[in-house]
């Protein structure tokens, strides 16, 4: 009998109220791939763009949303020629994939796979690989942090920002976060920050709160800002960049809205009151704007072990991920609609075969 799947797959972007789930038979690994039994799924916030139809990589047909999971390996196809050896059965793996993560089984090009770390958990594996790249990518790959220097973390209690902040202290740097609620707070004070140090960002009063911080950090302004908020949070700090600092933009949190479909008029705003800045402005201020999305990376899987290898030099494996919240896998559209909520710290996971 053929292997089969659990997946959930959205018809068409648009409307979280889309999402179904199906069945359907599961193949045989082709050579250098691998097929993995799926224990545990991650969810990223650019999961719930895509199913609205707000980001630009999105498939266009129906798509099995989902970008990292973790579980165990149960096939694996021949290498490729004069490629790595194909991974063991049975070895407990992270993945990533771009697309296709929410599924009970998965066939990957094996080169996506990391051995999942001893003593973690599958929800912790599937709680790492994307948030973890894309905290080192806009710290070091373009943040090019450097001991002492102080760095503006936003949405700081979340998956990115728990990892950014780890790697911001591994570094021998200073934080100050941001969080969009005050239940937030308590657990970045409990993690060691101190609590001058984290705003509750208020949309009229950003520029005095982040004053504030910046002052009570003893600093004169900010080297670094990891910005994937946008709104009217990115001026405020983008102006408080001493010389030589860098903005890294790499979401837009703010333009997410709360029903299952967007809203086009609140969007329609959001968009013209869209952040804009003067290159030539920052020439003579010294200051560097930079962007990145990362899923391309995933087409460019032999650059994957040097990333993970320096990430892992870096301490990004020092500990395991903080899971917020684990649901089981046949309540997927209930987690995305909780991770949309903005109420989420850490990681929301997905497990498979619970519940
Ligand atoms: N470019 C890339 O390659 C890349 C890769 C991964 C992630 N990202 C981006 O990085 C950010 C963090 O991703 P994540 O998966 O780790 O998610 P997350 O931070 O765990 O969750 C998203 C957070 O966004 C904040 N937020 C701000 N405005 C919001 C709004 N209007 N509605 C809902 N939430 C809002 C909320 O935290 P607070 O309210 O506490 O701020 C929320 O918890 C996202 O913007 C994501 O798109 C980009």
């Amino acid at each position: 009998m053929p292997a089969t799947r659990e997946v959930w797959r959205i018809a068409r972007a648009g409307s979280l109220g889309r999402l179904r789930r199906e069945t359907e038979p599961v193949g045989e690994p082709g050579p250098g791939e691998a097929r993995v039994r799926v224990e545990a799924i991650g969810l990223n916030f650019a999961d719930v763009f895509a199913c609205l139809g707000l980001y630009s990589a999105t498939p266009a047909g129906p798509f099995v949303p989902g970008l990292e999971c973790a579980g165990v390996v149960e096939a694996a196809g021949p290498p490729r020629p004069g490629g790595a050896p194909a991974p063991a059965i049975g070895e407990r793996v992270m993945a990533l994939t771009r697309f296709g993560g929410y599924a009970s089984r998965l066939t990957v090009d094996a080169r996506l796979l990391r051995p999942l770390p001893d003593g973690w958990s599958f929800a912790e594996g599937a709680a790492w690989p994307v948030q973890a790249l894309t905290a080192w990518w806009a710290l070091f790959r373009l943040g090019e942090l450097a001991p002492g220097e102080l760095v503006l973390v936003h949405s700081a209690a979340g998956g990115v920002g728990l990892q950014a902040l780890g790697l911001v202290d591994a570094a021998g740097a200073r934080a100050i976060a941001t969080v969009g609620r005050p239940e937030k707070r308590d657990l970045l004070v409990a993690g060691g920050l101190a609590p001058e140090r984290v705003i509750v960002r208020d949309r009229r009063r950003f520029a005095a709160q982040l004053d504030g911080a910046i002052a009570a950090a003893g600093a004169d302004g900010l080297d670094l800002v990891l910005d994937a908020v946008l709104g009217p949070f990115f001026r405020p700090a983008f102006d408080r960049l001493r010389p030589e600092g860098r903005h890294v933009v790499f979401g837009a949190a703010d333009f997410m809205t709360h029903g299952t479909r967007p809203d086009p008029l609140r969007l329609a705003l959001r968009w013209l009151r869209r952040p804009r800045v003067d290159p030539l402005a920052m020439i003579s201020e010294n200051r560097a704007l930079l962007a990145f999305n990362l899923i391309w990376l995933w087409s460019e899987a032999d650059r994957l072990p040097a990333a993970f290898a320096e990430l892992e030099r870096l301490g990004g494996l020092a500990r395991p991920p903080h899971v917020g919240a684990r649901l089981p896998f046949a309540r997927a559209p209930e987690a995305l609609r909780l991770l949309q909520s903005g109420e989420t710290t850490g990681k929301v996971v997905l497990e498979v075969g619970k519940g």
